[in-house]
């Protein structure tokens, strides 16, 4: 019913040469994946080089962040038609190191999301918790918050073209991971506010992957929840053994 979808955050990790290394690596052990689909999100000075290597195989291009705008004076700012211009399907958007470090909040990721949307991108849209907010028994309030935040004005037929990620801010880059029934329970939650917000019906179709700490050893319990549909992979998708094992879940 959703197709399962594993994409790697390369995050600011890889020169050309060694993404090029690991994209050659993936591909040749990839295999006949007709079941899932798999997305590499390089940094920006890598997309144009690997979006090559790329065409024509079954692993689709994403790149990390987008500025709304569609061009101008942003000195420093990657505009949409930029991303598909070098290949790119997906675009993640909403990432919690960029709420961190780089000033977005649900305003600018809901105006980012709409800029995505109109150049035939697809959003991965990021949301979750801090570790203060999960141990006050926020989580939920906050995430089901920045889901409806963030995807404020966007319509059924949009939706279609979104994949959310759930993302715990205290899971990711720690090892600590959520366990898979308390990421079940997020998902679910996160399902039954795009229920609200769209229908059951429609709500049933949008895939939401969950990361934080997926590695080989835990993929396939978390895949195995009903609501989780796929992983966004920080560290362990920057070796090709062990993201090509993520991608080969069982
Ligand atoms: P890790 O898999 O390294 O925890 O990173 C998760 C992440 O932030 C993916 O976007």
């Amino acid at each position: 019913m959703r197709t399962p979808i594993i994409a790697g955050n390369w995050k600011m990790y890889k020169t050309v040469a060694e993404g090029r290394e690991l994209v050659r690596g993936l591909l040749a052990g990839l295999g006949a994946i007709a079941d899932r689909e798999v997305v590499v999100c390089p940094p920006y000075t890598a997309l144009y080089p690997l979006g090559e290597l790329l065409a024509g195989t079954p692993i689709s291009l994403g790149a990390q962040e987008l500025f709304y705008e569609a061009q101008g004076a942003f000195t420093g700012a990657i505009a949409p038609q930029m991303l598909r211009d070098v290949g790119c399907a997906y675009v993640i958007i909403g990432h919690s190191e960029r709420r961190q470090f780089f000033g977005d909040t649900d305003t600018t990721v809901n105006r980012k999301l709409f800029a995505a949307l109109a150049s035939d991108l697809r959003p991965i849209m990021c949301v979750g918790e801090s570790k203060p907010q999960r141990d006050s028994g926020q989580a939920e309030v906050i995430v089901t918050a920045q889901v409806r935040a963030g995807l404020a004005g966007v319509s059924v037929a949009q939706i279609a073209n979104l994949v959310l990620a759930y993302e715990p801010i205290w899971a990711i880059g720690t090892g600590d991971t959520a366990t898979a029934a308390d990421a079940q329970a997020m998902h679910a939650a996160i399902r039954a506010t795009l229920t609200e917000l769209y229908g059951d019906a429609t709500a049933q179709t949008v895939r939401i992957q969950y990361g934080g700490s997926v590695k080989p050893d835990n993929v396939d319990e978390l895949m195995s929840q009903p609501d989780i549909d796929g992983a966004l992979v920080g560290g362990a998708a920057l070796k090709a053994d062990s993201f090509l094992r993520i991608i080969h879940f069982q």
